[in-house]
């Protein structure tokens, strides 16, 4: 059974978009994932097939009315059990730990906003996600989405080649990669670090952790504290 993302937008033609490309147009074509989009549109009131209305309270912009958004979610009668998600700068960040959770589930429904947001009553009344993919305004959610929906469809099983490459790399252990190198060994003067052309592969793998643990800390600060207080949680819990 493939894994069903549904997207509600006022912009159906924004997808698959680039998902239909590269691995995750493979994984579509051979029914790994389906990606259906459910046009808010068709769901708006009169003859202008109105979705939004003013802000209760005043201020700029329009607000997508909850009476809207409820018939498209309904429309899709997408599986309850699926989570349902709202992009939005407002939401909590979005995470490889959420990406993981969605992608080992049946799929997603996602909602993508335009103008200042959805109506708060429909967002709490359905248990509806608010997520965000960083601190930056978007024009619309459905680049969000499409972000991740990548995230997700490179998780689900054989859509990438090299199981491994799933498992080391950034974020699966909290620290940031390492650097990469390929050939040629010397470019424009600059070498590649030796160690890595040594054969000795206890001491590439200390290097490459090194290397990960250094950039993290000078990177993202964030994710050091976090890495570092688990580590030494995880050595207070082994004494
Ligand atoms: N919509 C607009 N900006 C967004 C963001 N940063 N993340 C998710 N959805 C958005």
């Amino acid at each position: 059974m493939s894994w069903k993302a549904t997207v509600v937008t006022l912009f159906p033609d924004m997808f698959p978009g680039p998902l239909g490309q590269s691995l995750a147009g493979r994984a579509l074509e051979n029914g790994v994932w389906e990606c259906r989009t459910e046009d808010l549109r068709e769901h708006g009131l009169g003859r202008h097939r109105a979705v939004d209305d003013t802000p209760f309270g005043g201020g700029a912009g329009m607000v997508i009315r909850p009476d809207v958004a409820d018939a498209a979610l309904a429309a899709t009668a997408a599986e309850a059990n699926i989570p349902c998600v709202y992009l939005t700068p407002r939401g909590r960040p979005l995470t490889q730990a959420d990406v993981r959770r969605y992608a080992a589930g049946p799929g997603v429904m996602l909602l993508c906003g335009r103008f200042e947001g959805v109506d708060e009553r429909f967002l709490q009344a359905r248990g509806v996600e608010q997520v965000s993919i960083g601190d930056y305004v978007l024009s619309g959610g459905e680049t969000a989405a499409l972000v991740l929906l990548d995230a997700c469809v490179r998780l689900l099983p054989g859509v990438m080649g090299s199981e491994l490459s799933g498992v080391e790399e950034s974020f699966s252990d909290g620290l940031l990669e390492y650097p990469h190198y390929t050939r040629p060994a010397v470019w424009e003067g600059h070498e590649v670090p030796e160690v890595l052309l040594s054969g000795n592969h206890a001491a590439i793998a200390q290097w490459r952790q090194a290397k990960a643990e250094e950039t993290t800390r000078e990177r993202r600060p964030d994710l050091w504290s976090a890495w570092l207080a688990r580590k030494n949680g995880n050595r207070a819990a082994a004494v």
